[in-house]
């Protein structure tokens, strides 16, 4: 599992989001060294290599500057094309021929996943994937019953260790540190639990609209697009018990654990909405009543975290572009000092800053100046960014072909997090209509009220 691959497919090469994510990854992987290696791009258009390397070049400038015409060359050289139909097997005959001696492909599947499955199948049939690696993006399935299917049929093709599911929130680097920091640090541990914690609470915010897509979201909604994947797996490392070991085997098996054990959503634990103005984006329906936010508690019915209560809301066309995480602390047993019990939240509280950069904060009370006891909350704060980190698709591509699967989720994690949410996946509840540049309906306060209320995440 662990030889590299030696050479990178790339279906939907002339898609969005090889234009916007791939390219720049790619041209950042030659610069550090680590893609030497054929790259095939695949597409239905009829596009000219020239066409190719004018995109590449296109794509890479959108998202910066060339620095490095070496790496641009070297990255020009090693690109191929092969148009044609997914439903013809010419096309793979295509491909074989590009690909030359190359006998260990990763074949990166960056296209809609409506054909995720005939891909494979073709892939199979045509001897592309003996000794290759597949990469798939989410959304994985839509329900329980679609995941199932489709790992059925990935793995009918490829074993297990040579799928590599990307949710691209496992790439980041604030997310990994939420692993690292829990399990380097010893404080941690002993509050770690159902003891200490009140609640835990996650926002995802964008304040932008869904940006063109409008045709995908109408088939997805902000539970399947974000919620089910990207802050569930938040969830997961937040949650975990410790890995018995160092090595992914065991982090992969202590996260499907964690879904495993979460109770299934009833329709009065998710609050929908949708933000006025989302039935005139293109491609979505005039009357559509999928959700653009959504807000959910959820419980994690383990020895750790019985009774501790999870919010976890998402949603586009709010207040700010931000990501957070706020483990909120129960209060101290005794109130010796007047002041001891904020009004306005709990003393102290564990705040991951997830996006759009990365921090830590311990908020604490501290006393005040003067003869009297009373004190002010503040924030122990650590910024934690540091100059070249690698971006997310740069180091899970880098990865897929290194072979390395720690950043990926597995079939088990993916299954049992449609569990979770199967239930409430037909709306129970109309997504109650929210202003844009607000924090959704007001529903989702009630849904919280019991715990307290939103930490709203500022965007700077
Ligand atoms: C994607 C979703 O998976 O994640 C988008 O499809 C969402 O709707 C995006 O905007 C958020 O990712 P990031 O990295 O910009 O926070």
């Amino acid at each position: 599992r662990t030889t590299p691959a030696d050479a990178l497919v790339i279906f939907g090469v002339t898609g969005d989001l090889v234009h916007k994510m791939i390219f720049p990854a790619l041209y950042a992987m030659v610069k550090r060294g680590v893609l030497n290696v054929p790259v095939v791009g695949v597409a239905g258009s009829k596009l000219s290599l020239a066409q190719l390397h004018t995109r590449a070049k296109d794509s890479i400038k959108q998202a910066g500057k060339i620095d490095d015409r070496d790496a641009l060359d070297h990255l020009l050289s090693l690109l191929k094309y092969v148009g044609g139909d997914y439903n013809d097997l010419e096309t793979f005959k295509a491909m074989k021929q590009a690909l030359g001696d190359a006998r260990r492909p990763a074949h990166y599947l960056a296209i809609p996943p409506t054909l995720f499955a005939k891909v494979i199948k073709a892939l199979g049939s045509s001897g592309l994937a003996d000794q290759a690696r597949v990469i798939i993006e989410k959304p994985f399935g839509r329900d329980l019953a679609s995941a199932r299917e489709l790992n059925r049929i990935a793995q009918s093709v490829f074993p297990e260790d040579s799928i590599f599911r990307i949710d691209h929130y496992l790439g980041k680097e604030a997310i990994m540190n939420i692993l690292y920091f829990r399990f380097a640090n010893s404080f941690l541990e002993p509050i770690w639990n159902r003891n200490h914690v009140a609640s835990v609470q996650i926002t995802l915010a964008e304040d932008f609209g869904v940006k063109g897509r409008g045709t995908f979201y109408e088939s997805a909604g902000c539970l399947r697009d974000v919620i089910q994947n990207h802050l569930f797996q938040i969830v997961a490392l937040l949650a975990m018990e410790p890995p018995a070991y160092q090595g992914f085997g065991a982090v992969h098996s202590e996260k499907a654990k964690v879904f495993q054990v979460m109770r299934p959503l009833q329709p009065d634990d998710v609050v929908r909405g949708q933000y006025t103005g989302y039935r005139k984006e293109p491609g979505v329906a005039k009357d559509s009543d999928v959700e653009t936010f959504c807000a959910l508690r959820l419980f994690i019915d383990s020895w750790r975290w019985q009774g501790v209560p999870w919010y976890l809301r998402s949603g586009k066309c709010l207040a700010a572009t931000a990501a957070e995480v706020l483990v909120e602390l129960k209060p101290p047993p005794q109130r010796l000092f007047d002041d001891s019990a904020p009004v306005d939240g709990r003393a102290n509280y564990l705040r991951f800053r997830l996006s759009p950069n990365s921090a830590v904060a311990l908020a604490v009370r501290v006393k005040r100046a003067g003869k009297e006891f009373v004190g002010d909350q503040r924030e122990l704060y650590l910024l934690n960014e540091q100059p070249g980190e690698e971006a997310p698709y740069e180091r899970l591509l880098s990865d897929a072909m290194a072979g390395n699967g720690a950043l990926f989720t597995s079939e088990e994690a993916v299954e049992a997090a449609w569990v979770v949410v199967d239930p409430v996946l037909d709306a129970h509840h109309r997504a109650h209509p929210y202003k844009p540049d607000s924090w959704g309906p007001k529903q989702a306060d009630a849904l919280i009220a019991a715990d307290g209320s939103w930490h709203n995440p500022r965007s700077v």
